[in-house]
């Protein structure tokens, strides 16, 4: 039989594999194995159900691309796709993961507790009120035990009672009371997810913290309809569950430090006015918040921004360019330093300490502006306490690939995230981003993605760079 060894694979590929292999604090070894036995999972499954037409589980069961972490609770809410979620419940077991399952009361007119038992391989919980679930196991434990919840069907309703902090049953007063991460995996006929009390109600738990699995487009249950609303498809469930709990388990950031700025940088002209910029500081406190979920002790130095603080992280609120840097100097050393912020470049030289008045008649008064101190550039050039990964952004309307290697060199810091931010783009104060990553290697070019994708590509690039991975 023909051998290959990782060495002989081509160079974009070993570098692609060793990003993997450090998201999933892997040998790359170890993840050409999980890969192959992945791939051979999928298309052997079949040809296995030829040869041992067997009611016994597959060979599979005890699961090799076994997840580290390992304690699922599935919650199955009222729906048509609730039968997938039995499916789900085989599909995490196989990968060795141990599933809890909670059903709902509207769940159980679609599946029983009996066949998701069966599955389960033990009692599903199904009442807030049962003394005999609640001194066994109780809904307390529940939310504590699980490493990652899973809420496959998500209803409309269920995630209305979910936004809304109910706790009038044991599935939402499970998610009240866990500090785990939620996977919702939405699914409803498609009006009910054009819906605007139901897009209210996603766009409230995406800001609370929760992670979305679909849903897809495609033919619902009811004849003749189409559109958005297909729950996502079980291994497409497990694929994103098994994203979760690998953070949750390998922390490849556990022991770092991280410090990122981010928002605008608000300068004054007066004690009510002041110079200001459009950044929403939605990519910094994306970054921040996946550094945290990395593992890394994260300080987030923001301007004035209107979103919340990411979980889990020191936050650090400035208002102006100087303050940015005093808490930026004052936060040294880290291992990694990302500067996400839209720091004004100059600030008003004598902002008054009295608000300007307008006198009619009197001529207008003339701002005269001086250059603001360069955060990017005097950290990256520090001799002492320069953190070892320097990463700066660079929001252009032009030339943006010349103009960020031109920045490269001038600040020398040690990348550059850089993204057209002109007005066609909607980046500027928008929830996606497309990024050319400039090293002193070369460039790459990420796709369009959520600008929280653009923060776990950003991560999983620092952790290659931490472990030796050449960028
Ligand atoms: C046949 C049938 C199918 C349903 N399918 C869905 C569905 O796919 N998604 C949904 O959000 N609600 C669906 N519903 C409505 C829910 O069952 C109802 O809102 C229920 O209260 C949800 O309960 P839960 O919060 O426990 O999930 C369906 C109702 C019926 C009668």
């Amino acid at each position: 039989m023909a051998s290959l060894t990782v060495r002989q694979l081509d160079e974009k590929l070993k570098r692609l594999l060793r990003l993997r292999a450090a998201r999933h604090g892997r040998s790359m070894e170890d993840e050409v194995r999980t890969i192959l036995r992945e791939a051979a999972d999928e298309t052997g499954r079949e040809a296995l159900d030829l040869i041992e037409p067997s009611t016994k589980p597959h060979a599979r069961a005890a699961g090799p691309a076994k997840a580290v972490a390992l304690n699922v609770l599935l919650i199955i809410g009222g729906g048509i796709a609730a039968y997938k979620s039995l499916d789900l419940i085989r599909r995490l077991k196989e990968r060795g993961i141990a599933v809890r399952c909670i059903l709902t009361k509207a769940a159980e007119h679609f599946v029983t507790p009996l066949s998701a038992g069966a599955l389960v391989g033990e009692s599903v919980f199904t009442d807030l009120f049962d003394p005999a679930g609640e001194f066994d196991v109780g809904h307390i434990r529940l939310a504590r035990e699980a490493d990652l919840i899973v809420v496959a069907p998500a209803t409309a309703d269920l995630m209305a009672k979910i936004a809304g902090g109910h706790a009038d049953d044991l599935a939402t007063a499970v998610l009240l009371a866990t500090d785990a991460k939620v996977l919702l995996a939405p699914a409803m006929n498609p009006s009910m997810w054009a819906n605007k009390a139901t897009q209210r109600n996603v766009a409230q738990l995406a800001a609370d913290g929760f992670a979305f699995i679909g849903p897809n487009e495609g033919e619902m249950a009811e004849s003749g309809e189409r559109g958005t609303g297909r729950m996502a498809e079980p291994l497409e469930i497990v694929g994103a569950a098994e994203k979760f709990l690998a953070h949750e388990t390998t922390q490849p950031l556990k022991g770092k430090r991280v410090l990122i700025t981010s928002g605008p940088t608000h300068e004054p002209i007066d004690p009510v006015r002041y110079i200001a910029n459009r950044s929403s500081g939605k990519q910094g406190h994306a970054i921040a918040a996946a550094a945290a979920r990395a593992g890394a002790e994260v300080v987030l130095i923001s301007g004035p921004v209107t979103i919340p603080d990411p979980v889990g992280i020191r936050m650090v609120k400035v208002e102006s360019a100087r303050e940015m840097l005093n808490a930026v100097e004052r936060t040294l050393p880290v291992d990694v330093a990302i500067f996400a912020a839209a720091v004004a470049d100059w600030r008003v030289a004598n902002a008054g300490e009295q608000k300007i008045k307008k006198i009619v008649g009197k001529t207008t008064p003339e701002l005269s502006l001086v250059e603001n101190p360069d955060i990017l550039s005097t950290i990256a050039h520090r001799t002492a306490q320069r953190p070892p990964l320097v990463i700066g952004f660079a929001a252009e309307t032009e030339n943006v690939v010349a103009n960020a290697k031109d920045k490269l060199a001038r600040k020398g810091c040690d990348w550059i995230l850089a993204n057209d931010v002109s007005p066609a783009t909607g980046i500027m104060g928008g929830d996606r981003n497309t990024i050319q990553l400039v090293t002193k290697a070369g460039v790459e070019a990420w796709p369009p993605q959520s600008k929280d994708d653009v923060a776990a590509m950003l991560i999983e690039h620092i952790v290659a760079a931490l472990n030796g991975v050449k960028e």
